[in-house]
């Protein structure tokens, strides 16, 4: 059974219609990619999943039970993270608070638990560690991504929604993004990373789905996206743009 299983979505903004039925799954453990160009509906494809956009039609499973149209508080507690494209980290608060406002969905954990699951965080994302003190506008745009998968991975997620985490970033700082995308799923993590970075999410991916106006058009895994001529010349830059 896939963890998340979205059948023919349709989801509107006021009369636009954003996804034109979108059907797709992610099973355990898996990273699934879903790219496509700007305006394509992939950050509606993630809002709908967690419920920060209503869905007009169609059916959202999680874990064999639908999600459609609960609020978004009740998706993170269900297991849901959605980390939302331009990070929304809080200036005014430090690393480890921001970090620490990740928890806030989960009830009874003691203070020494929360400690140690930062400590844990800081494993994975080493340079947060001696930034811990530093207030989040500080923050380098990588260093602001980490945090806000770091935040995200404190409500104790079954799946991760990343939306767009490499937009912006230097081309070093995306592979060593990439380098911990991949660290946090041999910990188990199941993830949905949608992006424009073709080349950079197919290389941690294990299938992907590409979004076309509100309509997959193409999925595969990710060698059969790599040699798929529409793929390539719309997003990798391998011929004639459209
Ligand atoms: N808040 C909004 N109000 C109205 N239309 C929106 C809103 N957000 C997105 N859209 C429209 O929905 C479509 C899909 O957008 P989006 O999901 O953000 O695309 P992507 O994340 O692939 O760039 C676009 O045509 C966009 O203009
Ligand atoms: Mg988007």
């Amino acid at each position: 059974m896939a963890l998340l299983e979205l059948k023919n979505v349709e989801s509107y903004y006021g009369n636009v219609q954003a996804l034109k039925g979108v059907s797709l799954h992610v099973n355990q453990g898996e990273i699934v990619t879903l790219l496509g160009a700007n305006g394509a509906g992939k950050s509606t494809t993630l809002r709908s999943i967690s419920g920060l956009v209503s869905v007009t039609r169609g059916d959202i499973l999680f874990d064999g039970q639908t999600v459609l149209n609960i609020p978004s508080e009740k998706t993170v507690s269900r297991g849901i993270a959605h980390v939302p494209e331009g990070r929304r980290i809080f200036p005014g608060l430090t690393v480890k608070e921001n970090i620490m406002i990740g928890s806030s969905s989960r009830k009874n954990v003691s203070r020494a638990q929360l400690d140690s699951e930062v400590e844990e965080m800081f494993e994975i994302f080493p340079p947060l560690e001696r930034l811990s003190g530093a207030l989040g506008w500080s923050l380098s745009g990588g260093e602001q991504q980490m945090l806000a998968v770091a935040r995200g991975l404190m409500s104790k997620p079954k799946l991760l929604l990343l939306d767009e985490p490499s937009l912006g970033l230097a081309p070093l700082i995306v592979q060593q993004l990439f380098a911990t995308i991949r660290k946090i799923r041999e910990r188990g993590m199941t993830i949905l990373l949608v992006e424009q970075n073709a080349n950079m999410a197919l290389s941690v991916a294990d299938r992907g789905y590409v979004l076309v106006t509100g309509e997959l058009t193409v999925e595969g895994t990710p060698e059969q996206l790599l040699n798929n001529e529409e793929v390539r010349s719309a997003y990798l830059g391998g011929g004639n743009k459209k």
